[in-house]
């Protein structure tokens, strides 16, 4: 499944479920409803970079938003103890945590790099989200267990 199908369809659903579940720190319940948010505001930019969706500014600005900060939170979520359970986190992040960590930092930085100079029109939200998707794809692969 291509990362945006996945952002598509959590798009609608995440949002809610993720604040939720927010003051539920460091268990894989908090760091799955923050994936959802991340998942929903791709879902959000996407949608504009189709052109299913106007462009709105303020929308592309508070879908980065959340993706640059929630991605900053992220790794923080996977404590010592928590790999195990009907989890799609491959126990490689535990191994390889600097890694992990780097790689969602890689993904906020990429986000306030597009805050900072915001996409003016659908195409340039479509280019801002090939920026984004490729920190979302290199890090599933490593690092999540598709359990389909
Ligand atoms: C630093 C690594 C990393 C990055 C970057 C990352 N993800 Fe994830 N993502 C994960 C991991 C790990 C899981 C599985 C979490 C679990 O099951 O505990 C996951 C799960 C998900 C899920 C499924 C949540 C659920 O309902 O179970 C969605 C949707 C998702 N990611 C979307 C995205 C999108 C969109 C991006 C890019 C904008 C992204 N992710 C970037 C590591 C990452």
């Amino acid at each position: 499944m291509n990362w945006k199908t996945v952002a598509v369809a959590a798009a609608f659903a995440g949002i809610a479920i993720g604040s939720a579940m927010a003051a539920d720190n460091g268990t894989h319940d908090a760091r799955v409803g923050m994936m959802k948010q991340v998942g929903g505001a791709a879902g959000a930019l996407s949608a504009i970079a189709k052109g299913t969706k106007p462009y709105d500014a303020e929308a592309v600005k508070a879908a980065l938003t959340t993706i640059a900060q929630t991605a900053k939170a992220f790794p923080d979520q996977f404590k010592p103890g928590t790999e195990t359970g009907d989890s799609e986190a491959s126990p490689k992040i535990w191994e390889n945590m600097d890694d992990f960590k780097a790689r969602a930092a890689k993904l906020s930085t990429d986000a306030e790099t597009v805050l900072a100079q915001l996409p003016a029109d659908a195409a340039g939200v479509g280019a801002a989200l090939n920026t984004l998707g490729g920190n979302c794809g290199g890090c599933h692969q490593l690092y999540r267990i598709k359990k389909d």
